[in-house]
């Protein structure tokens, strides 16, 4: 009994140990473990002095092949650890996704480094507005009908009335009535219309509006300023020209025409055939605007312009959908 014990013991210690991977190994240790539990059936003819020092041996030997078997099983998985902690550092990475700049806003920049060059210097105000910077101060008689050429979105308040700005014209005034003249500004920004959405409009789109103001600015500079802006930024020799408008806050008013940067002035679908494009409004400051910010008119003048930053992004990249800047679709954002 206590050879066979033995050679069992040095049979399942071997196979164990040599065993080849974890399949094997379980077979193994399953076989052995098995062959050594059947000793014990085989002691009935023992006497009990015997019994009990075979047992004894029988454990010890079930214990020392258990060990074995555990010890050998955890070299298996070190082994595949180490396997799949493997780096391949040939496999290129995977790239991490930032986002970019929205385009209205890389088109700001881009502007922005234009009037820079000019000497002019970027100023924000607020889209929540009262009426007073909005309209007022800015030349629109209470119940003049000009009011309603913008349609506004009112703001219930208790105190002074509340509107969502409808153009970026109020700045002119914030900045006026805080700082002394000569200015030069822009000021790129969100504004807000009730109106029905279609291809050609928004509820809200941008407005990039400039202010300059010093002793002796006359229309000549205006269109100097302008022109030079849009060769810039459409990197050709485009043409500019003024036509008469109407707007409370200048005087004279004009709409800027550009020539058309599809057809170059020969008539296109785009300029439905007129061979122009109209890209701002603009006019010499009413010297009741400059009155109202608290700023002499005796001695100072200037312009302002409004674009509408959209419409002057989807020109540049011909673009046919207003709304498409507005509804967070990656697949017309990834390509800016
Ligand atoms: N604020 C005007 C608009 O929204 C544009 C404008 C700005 C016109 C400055 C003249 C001078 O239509």
């Amino acid at each position: 009994m206590n050879k066979k014990l033995e050679s069992i013991k040095e049979k399942a210690l071997q196979e164990i140990n040599s065993s080849k991977d974890e399949n094997s190994l379980n077979e193994n240790y399953r076989k052995n473990f098995k062959e050594l539990s059947s000793v014990f059936s085989q002691m009935g003819d023992l006497s009990s002095e015997e019994k009990k020092a075979i047992g004894v041996k029988a454990n010890e030997i079930k214990q020392l092949v258990t060990r074995a078997f555990e010890e050998k099983k955890e070299t298996f998985v070190k082994e595949k650890k180490d396997n799949s902690s493997f780096f391949d550092i040939t496999i290129p990475g995977k790239k991490t996704k930032i986002g970019h700049l929205h385009p209205i806003t890389q088109a700001i920049n881009e502007a922005e480094n234009i009037f820079r060059g000019m000497g002019f210097s970027l100023v924000e105000g607020p889209e929540l507005e009262d009426e007073w910077h909005n309209f007022d101060a800015l030349n629109f008689p209470a119940d003049h009908p000009a009011r309603e050429m913008q349609d506004t979105f009112f703001v219930k308040s208790k105190n002074k009335k509340l509107l969502m700005r409808t153009h970026t014209s109020p700045v002119q005034i914030r900045y006026m009535k805080t700082h002394k003249p000569p200015y030069r500004i822009i000021v790129p920004g969100r504004v807000f219309r009730n109106e029905a959405t279609d291809a050609s409009h928004e509820v809200n789109f941008y407005q990039i509006e400039g202010l300059m103001i010093d002793k002796e600015i006359s229309v000549a500079n205006f269109k100097a300023v302008i022109e030079e802006f849009c060769r810039a930024f459409f990197g050709q020799d485009v043409k500019i020209r003024l036509r008469p408008s109407f707007f409370p806050f200048t005087e004279p008013s004009f709409e800027v025409d550009m020539s058309c940067s599809e057809c170059k002035g020969k008539g296109c679908s785009l300029c439905s055939q007129t061979g122009w494009l109209e890209i701002l409004g603009a006019g010499m400051v009413h010297p009741n605007v400059l009155e109202n910010s608290g700023v002499d008119s005796k001695k100072w003048q200037g312009f302002a312009f409004g674009f509408g930053w959209d419409r002057w992004i989807m020109l540049k990249y011909k673009i046919n959908d207003v709304r498409l800047f507005y509804n967070g679709d990656l697949r017309f954002l990834n390509q800016f």
